[in-house]
């Protein structure tokens, strides 16, 4: 199977993309661990698809100390690192030993600090999970002067899926990109973009397109997902990029470095 993964976690669960995909996902028989910080529709969510499909951490991904007891309980940590502890608490791994496939889709997209690239482990991240799945945009690829911040760190997740793909390769992780284009969320809401208005809920694609495409994707097997508009950029000039890296890995890797 193209998309063998039978417990996902969704970073962003609460609304728009991360919450239709998380449905999406379940009507096609996986399981769900829905995160997000409102709890109310981590309950509904819960409620509506049933605690066989379902289950929910409430987690703030911004609060980047308390990830590693999210992600491992303090037990497992101490194991790691050889420090006391004295508190357990079920973390989501220790919850889901079986998960097997992340989506981090909440729009805080940071997992690793970018600035300190000696703080991220590649063997942690391949102990942790078997597929990391990541909401791009085709703002990674095509920037706008409305968002210059947002595009920029979409760019940067970007550049960083492609090398920790190719550092990947031959592991059993897998890491696919998705590239929405403009999609009906919560994104474009008043309470986020004041000045958009009413306006704002009409902008771009329904959430169920997108999410049909991206599942019809997801099952086939793709590890790079350009979805409606983000496949011009994607299509043209983005291959060329990716052909110049791929050259530039082989040269170096035939260069030792
Ligand atoms: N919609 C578009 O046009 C578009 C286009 C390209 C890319 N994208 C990307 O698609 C992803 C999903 O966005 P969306 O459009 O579906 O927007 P959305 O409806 O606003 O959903 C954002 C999700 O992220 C969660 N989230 C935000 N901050 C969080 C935090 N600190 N901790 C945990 N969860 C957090 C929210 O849950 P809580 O508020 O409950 O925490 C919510 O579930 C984002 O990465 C976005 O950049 C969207």
């Amino acid at each position: 199977m193209a998309f063998p993964y039978r417990k996902i976690l969704i970073l962003g669960a609460t609304s728009g993309i991360g919450r239709a995909l998380a449905a999406s996902l379940i009507q096609d028989g996986r399981f769900v661990i829905a995160v997000g910080r409102r709890k109310e529709h981590l309950d509904s969510f819960v409620q509506e698809q049933g605690t066989d499909k379902a289950v929910s951490f409430q987690f703030d991904i911004s609060r980047l100390d308390e990830i590693q007891s999210f992600v491992k309980s303090p037990s497992e940590i101490d194991r790691l690192h050889t420090h006391e502890v004295s508190v357990d608490v079920a973390s989501v791994t220790s919850s889901h030993p079986d998960l097997d496939c992340v989506f981090v889709n909440s729009g805080i997209q940071r997992r690793s600090v970018f600035s300190e690239p000696e703080t991220i482990s590649m063997s942690d991240i391949q102990e942790e999970m078997t597929t990391r799945v990541s909401t791009s945009s085709n703002l990674a690829l095509v920037p706008i002067l409305r968002c210059s911040n947002y595009c920029a760190s979409k760019a940067a997740l970007h550049q960083w899926i492609l090398c920790l793909r190719e550092q990947l390769k031959g592991t059993n992780t897998k890491v696919i990109e998705i590239f929405p284009p403009i999609v009906q969320t919560e994104l474009h809401d008043a309470k986020h973009q004041p000045d958009m208005g009413q306006a704002g809920k009409s902008f771009g694609i329904p959430v169920e397109q997108f999410t049909e495409e991206t599942m019809e994707r997801l099952q086939a097997g793709d590890e790079q997902i350009p979805v409606g508009l983000s496949k011009i950029a994607f299509e043209s000039w983005e291959q060329q990029r990716q052909g110049a890296f791929h050259r530039i890995v082989e040269l170096m890797k035939s260069s030792e470095f």
